[in-house]
């Protein structure tokens, strides 16, 4: 394998604040882009026998491009990487940022995902790993998190580059039926959702905020043991797009 160039090295530390740019953080990321067909500019490795083994067990069909693709970096170069953290499976990337418009994703036939002002980016990665998983049209994001930061890439898997996310500035202007996801609606079970709703989850400490609520065409929630606030955010996402309710 090759070393990396000084170059390459160059783009890992800007792709962590260039917006054209994604850093991909670990082999699960690397993969996915590369699976849902990212512009990869660069994959680095800091330890062949490791890539070989992951991409021969999780990613047989992409396996050679990854390989071929990737540059050894040296463990020392990655602690000096910015924010660059240690990943366990020493691999990491960069992709040029799709660009994914608000407009594209409220005219996808699928539901969509709303976070509102979600605040932890491991939970929004988690979102947007379900989201894709159950194939939605989209995940839009108000409050201004980045669905594109390293700890949201983790999170996510990478899988940002299977499902369309984008920062939603307002919420004037949305014409279609937004589903409140509230512990305070009416129980899931008995509800019938609308065709291409727009399902709307809350910031996790303080849930939705009245504005939202004044403006779901229904509220509906996971039924709960007595004594328990809510579930996750994620969980939540998750749950709700499993749920029978959608089928
Ligand atoms: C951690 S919860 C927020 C908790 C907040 N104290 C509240 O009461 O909404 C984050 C989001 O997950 C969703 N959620 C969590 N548990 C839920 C439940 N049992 N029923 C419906 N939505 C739930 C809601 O969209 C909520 O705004």
């Amino acid at each position: 394998m090759q070393p990396i160039t000084p170059a390459g090295l160059d783009l890992l530390r800007s792709s962590l604040t260039d917006n054209n740019l994604v850093f991909l953080d670990g082999f699960h990321a690397v993969k996915h882009a590369a699976r849902f067909g990212a512009d990869i500019g660069l994959v680095a490795c800091a330890n062949e026998a490791k890539l070989q083994e992951l991409a021969d067990a999780l990613a047989p069909d992409i396996a050679g491009e990854l390989t071929s693709m990737a540059k050894a970096i040296d463990k020392k170069d990655v602690k000096k990487i910015g924010e660059m953290r240690s990943h366990w499976t020493g691999v990491w990337g960069v992709a040029a940022r799709p660009t994914y418009t608000v407009e594209d994703i409220l005219a996808s036939p699928a539901p969509i995902i709303l976070l509102e002002n979600p605040q932890n980016g491991g939970n929004i990665g988690a979102c947007i790993r379900v989201a894709a998983a159950a194939n939605v049209g989209g995940v839009l994001l108000t409050g201004g998190a980045d669905p594109w930061e390293p700890a949201v890439i983790r999170g996510a898997a990478g899988l940002q580059f299977a499902v369309p996310v984008a920062n939603l500035e307002t919420l004037e202007g949305l014409t279609r039926p937004i589903v409140a996801i509230d512990p305070e609606g009416d129980d899931i079970a008995t509800a019938t959702m609308p065709n291409q709703p727009i399902l709307a989850f809350g910031t996790e400490r303080e849930g939705l905020s009245d504005q939202l609520k004044s403006m779901a065409n229904m509220r509906v929630s996971l039924p709960m043991k007595e004594g328990v606030s809510s579930v996750n955010l994620a969980v939540a996402v998750g749950i709700v797009l499993y749920s029978q309710a959608l089928r």
